[in-house]
């Protein structure tokens, strides 16, 4: 600490002093009013901190890990190609109720391209080709009728893409969409709120479901498109960068949604963002030019990262 009552002292002149009279600055006498503390090794939670780079994982903790139940589906040497473009090579993985999946790995290394393959959204791609085995509750959803499967597979994207019509509306589309007649206004009417009310968004649309979705926030649509997920009841939620167009309160609201939702989903999250991997995500995959390089608890990964590669990567050598 400075003592501000300190006197400065000048050194006495020695012949080195530049003759032009320029003095060496004043040296002032600091007094300590503690003794310096003694640094202790680095904790695991130091080194994932150090790892990714976010001094915000310190203030936080470790997050609370979801219990891993019933794998509802499985991916066994999945390969996709566009062309010639190998873009998904020979990958397997699990995907499991109550507990969050986080994809990363840098740009064009088949995230999205995974994704999609597993809400059979690749299939309209006129270049692609698919290999391996994806099964949901053991059955290769390849013989699963595809709105069905899309039903039970929900995905929300990187933009959010609510469609011009109200919030209402919105929510209710899907469950308009599978019932055999129109079902009237009152009777979606519960389904809807409690939807809106999962997703987080119901204190602050209730006052007007007919308001249009394309005048709310970015954050309120990316929530109104989760909720338009949810209203059709979905077993397994596809997330691709969810967040990426969000601001900071946005996505963490967005985050604990996760969280909460992956008591009774299956989730898996698209990021690109290290430290939203860590504080949702359970278990990690982390791809490379279309290889799965490594796959683990999250807290394994980023604390003790087998591969090289995976190393360089949440230590930011690439990104
Ligand atoms: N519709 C498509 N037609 C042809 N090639 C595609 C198509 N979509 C993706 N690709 C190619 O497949 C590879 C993987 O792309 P993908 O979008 O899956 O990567 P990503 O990991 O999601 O990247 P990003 O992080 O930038 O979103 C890339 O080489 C990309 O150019
Ligand atoms: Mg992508």
């Amino acid at each position: 600490m400075i003592d501000p009552h300190e006197k400065t002292s000048r050194p006495a002149r020695t012949t080195d002093e530049p003759a032009n009279g320029m003095m060496p600055p004043p040296i002032r006498r600091i007094t300590l009013d503690s003794q310096p503390t003694v640094a202790l090794p680095p904790s695991q939670d130091a080194v994932a901190i150090a790892n990714t780079g976010d001094r915000s994982l310190a203030a936080a903790g470790r997050p609370t890990r979801g219990v891993a139940g019933p794998e509802r589906m499985t991916i066994s040497d999945l390969s996709v190609y566009y062309g010639d473009n190998h873009a998904v090579k020979h990958v397997s993985l699990p995907i499991r109720q109550g507990e969050v999946l986080a994809l990363i790995g840098p740009s064009g290394c088949g995230k999205t391209t995974l994704l999609r393959t597993l809400n059979r959204l690749t299939e309209l791609t006129g270049t692609a080709r698919r290999e391996g085995l994806i099964t949901l509750d053991g059955t290769d959803i390849d013989s699963l009728e595809v709105t069905e499967h899309r039903r039970r597979v929900s995905m929300v994207f990187q933009q959010p893409n609510p469609f011009p019509m109200s919030v209402f509306d919105n929510v209710a589309y899907a469950l308009r969409e599978q019932g055999a007649k129109r079902p009237k206004k009152k009777v979606l009417e519960p389904y809807v709120v409690d939807a809106l009310q999962r997703a987080g968004l119901y204190d602050e649309v209730s006052s007007n479901l007919d308001h249009p979705a394309l005048r709310l926030s970015g954050g309120q649509q990316q929530r109104l498109c989760i909720a338009r997920a949810l209203a059709a009841r979905p077993e397994v939620l596809l997330m691709d960068e969810p967040c990426s167009a969000l601001d900071p309160k946005s996505t963490n609201v967005i985050e604990e949604l996760i969280v909460e939702l992956r008591k009774e989903l299956a989730i898996v999250i698209v990021t690109h963002n290290l430290q939203q991997a860590y504080r949702v995500g359970d278990h990690v995959a982390f791809m490379y030019l279309g290889d799965l390089v490594e796959y683990g608890p999250t807290d394994d990964l980023f604390d003790n990262p087998k591969a090289a590669r995976t190393r360089d990567y949440i230590g930011g050598a690439f990104g």
